[in-house]
């Protein structure tokens, strides 16, 4: 893209100052810059002892002697599950509703109190100590969006195992993988779940993945959810119901070392093996309970708080689990889709339960806005007061229209920037204290540091592009990669001497607002989903008929972008001029299979040869030119610089 082009593009002249009113009751405040300016540690510190209750007080905020090995609050300790859910109720808030429930199927809801999760959480523990996890033990969680996803975390914080959740839309191949990596001794799982109108399957995909001689799996807990049939293996699975049933009562949360690991959470790099992302305790915590109260202004009294991602990624983990639960906060839990059974179904949950606070991606807002302005307007969405956005890039046009529609013209609207290896909310304007600006992150929250380099290493001017950066450590960041702490050092803290390398092109403005320009590596973003191109090639080289393959991700209005392939198949298996429908079926199923319907691929392009450098470097920049029907780009780095020709020729039979 030349610089003119995003200059027009991000040349954004709507200004959205705050509400005095607003301001009056915001929780973020102006001065909050200067403050964590002045004294970075000091700042932290007050938020870790205002949003946390430390069961050990700490003497040392920052340990970053061994960087960018960090460690926050290190002589402190705390339980992350008392701090969810125990305090609340000793306060005498046990009554409060921490979670709507509603399922997919209509009227399928359900209200857990504050003293509901104490009881589940504590009788849970006793249920996770009697199969036998202590702590430092691993376990793997694939559940559905119901109360018991919640409670199994917590569980696990309460006994110091941190958890890998696992997406349920990931294959068995793939909860193998991450099963394995973090040698889980428990997999706690469903039957199944509801998924657009249709009991959907979990468990079999679990006995698929533990299918291997040398599992780590000791035991499997399987909540029923939908009732239907499910293979049972007598010596190895039980049901939730059961070992709840037999547990006790009470349990008494020890307070774990700040730095004792919270959860694992596998994410896309650039090669091929997911990354096990590892936070721990104090930090995280602190980070998520602060950022969920300036950010999204959550005030626990008054607010419902809504946040439409899974709990089997990074926005569940900070902005449904923790981040929420240790506020206080009342919230809605959603098990379905947008549009089961009809297109409203978001906008009647919010009328419903009155919503104050909504957090959903860009890709939903775009698919609202396909669907139609009048069906929002159909319901009573009055208690809309704040909005976030979170995952991908918000183009001006979904903003503005989220605003207008969904936030009645006045909700501020918060577009979020950060990342799983960040653990909370990084960049990202403070509704009440900051002139919003439709399509920008704007910039770091009080306490963070972000800039933008260029090539050398030098912050860009304002009105220039480069790589963002995080310029200091922050207490939700990542510890490492669960058992490749190399990995660590070389993904993020070599690229710029100091500083965290977050894989992101960004642009200051003429006021140096940073705007997001999507990832300058090979991971892709569809749907706010990060997927790993390195991934899904290995997942097609892994099919027989494949010899080698290519994977952009090109521009898609709906989708940010859409995953795109090339691929040569071996000798005597079609042909780029034939009609390659059924194989195009057969990888994509293949790539589902090995990582999960989401990794599908929404194009798949039969191809000759693919272009390389003469150091063998696929260079996607020409094919992403090729599925975004664009003129190639310079082609003059190529091995064999006729092989666009090739392609291109290959690609413009009359099958396509
Ligand atoms: O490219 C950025 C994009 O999502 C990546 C992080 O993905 P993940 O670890 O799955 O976490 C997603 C939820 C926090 C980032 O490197 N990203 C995330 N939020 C934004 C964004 N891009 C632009 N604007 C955002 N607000």
């Amino acid at each position: 893209m030349s610089n003119e082009t995003l200059e027009n593009l991000l040349h954004e002249d709507r200004s959205f100052p705050p509400d005095p009113a607003f301001t009056a009751q915001a929780n973020g405040t102006a001065d909050m810059y200067a403050a964590a300016e002045a004294d970075h540690e000091g700042f932290w510190a007050q938020q870790a002892r205002k949003y946390v209750t430390w069961s050990k007080d700490f003497t040392q905020v920052l340990d970053w002697s061994d960087a960018p090995f960090a460690k926050w609050f290190a002589d402190g300790e705390l339980n992350a599950a008392y701090n969810c859910v125990d305090r609340h109720v000793e306060a005498g808030r046990g009554d409060k509703v921490a979670l709507h429930w509603v399922g997919e199927p209509t009227g399928d809801t359900r209200d857990v109190t504050y003293a509901d999760l104490h009881r589940e959480v504590q009788k849970a523990a006793n249920a996770l100590t009697d199969l036998g996890l202590t702590k430092g033990d691993t376990v793997a969680i694939y559940l559905p969006m119901i109360p018991e996803a919640v409670v199994a975390m917590l569980a696990c914080a309460r006994l110091g195992v941190p958890h890998s959740v696992v997406f349920g839309g990931f294959s068995a191949e793939a909860l193998n993988t991450r099963i394995a990596d973090a040698q889980a001794k428990l997999v706690i799982t469903s039957d199944g779940g509801y998924r657009r109108g249709a009991p959907s399957a979990l468990k079999p995909a679990v006995d698929a993945a533990l299918d291997h001689a040398d599992t780590s799996v000791q035991k499997v807990l399987v909540v029923r959810r939908t009732g239907q049939d499910v293979a049972w293996n007598d010596s190895r699975d039980i049901w939730w119901h059961d070992a709840m049933a037999a547990a006790g009562d009470t349990h008494v949360a020890q307070g774990m070392e700040s730095e004792h690991p919270l959860f694992i959470l596998y994410t896309s790099g650039t090669t091929g093996k997911p990354k096990g992302i590892f936070h721990t305790t104090g930090g995280f915590l602190t980070q998520a309970a602060y950022t969920n109260s300036v950010v999204h202004d959550l005030h626990p009294e008054t607010d419902v708080y809504w946040c439409t991602a899974d709990i089997g990624w990074v926005t569940g983990h900070s902005y449904i689990v923790y981040g929420p639960l240790a506020n206080g906060a009342t919230q809605v839990l959603y098990e379905g889709t947008p549009d089961t059974p009809h297109q409203g179904r978001f906008w009647e949950i919010v009328q419903d339960y009155k919503v104050s606070i909504l957090y959903t991606a860009p890709t939903a807002i775009r698919t609202f806005m396909k669907w139609g302005s009048d069906i929002p307007a159909k319901f009573d969405m009055s208690s809309i007061r704040v909005l976030g956005s979170v995952g991908e890039p918000i183009n001006p046009e979904a903003w503005m229209w989220y605003r207008e529609h969904i936030g009645g013209g006045h909700a501020p609207v918060v577009d979020t920037w950060w990342q799983t290896e960040t653990g909370g909310i990084m960049i990202s304007p403070l509704p009440g204290v900051t002139n919003l600006k439709p399509g920008s992150a704007q910039k770091a929250i009080p306490g963070i540091g972000a800039d933008v380099l260029d090539d050398m290493g030098e912050p860009v001017p304002n009105g220039t592009g480069g790589y963002l950066v995080l310029t200091k450590p922050w207490p939700a960041m990542l510890r490492g990669i669960w058992g490749d702490p190399q990995r660590y050092v070389d993904t993020y803290w070599s690229r710029f001497e100091g500083m965290y390398f977050a894989g992101d092109g960004a642009k200051k403005d003429d006021e140096g607002n940073i705007w997001l320009l999507g990832r300058v590596d090979d991971v892709m973003n569809v749907s706010g989903h990060r997927l790993s191109t390195t991934e899904i090639e290995s997942a097609l080289v892994s099919h027989p008929k494949v010899a080698e393959a290519a994977v952009v991700g090109a521009n898609d209005e709906m989708t940010g972008q859409a995953v795109v392939a090339f691929v040569i198949l071996r000798q005597g298996e079609g042909h780029e001029h034939d009609d390659n429908s059924q194989i195009e079926t057969e990888l994509r199923n293949h790539v589902a299979k090995e990582i999960g319907p989401i990794a599908k691929p929404k194009k798949i392009m039969v191809v000759p040869e693919l272009p390389k450098t003469r150091s063998g470097k696929i260079m996607r920049r020409l094919l992403r030119d090729v599925a975004e029907g664009r003129a190639v780009g310079d082609a003059t780095t190529l091995a064999d610089s006729s092989v666009m020709d090739l392609i291109k020729t290959g690609l413009s039979n009359p099958s396509e």
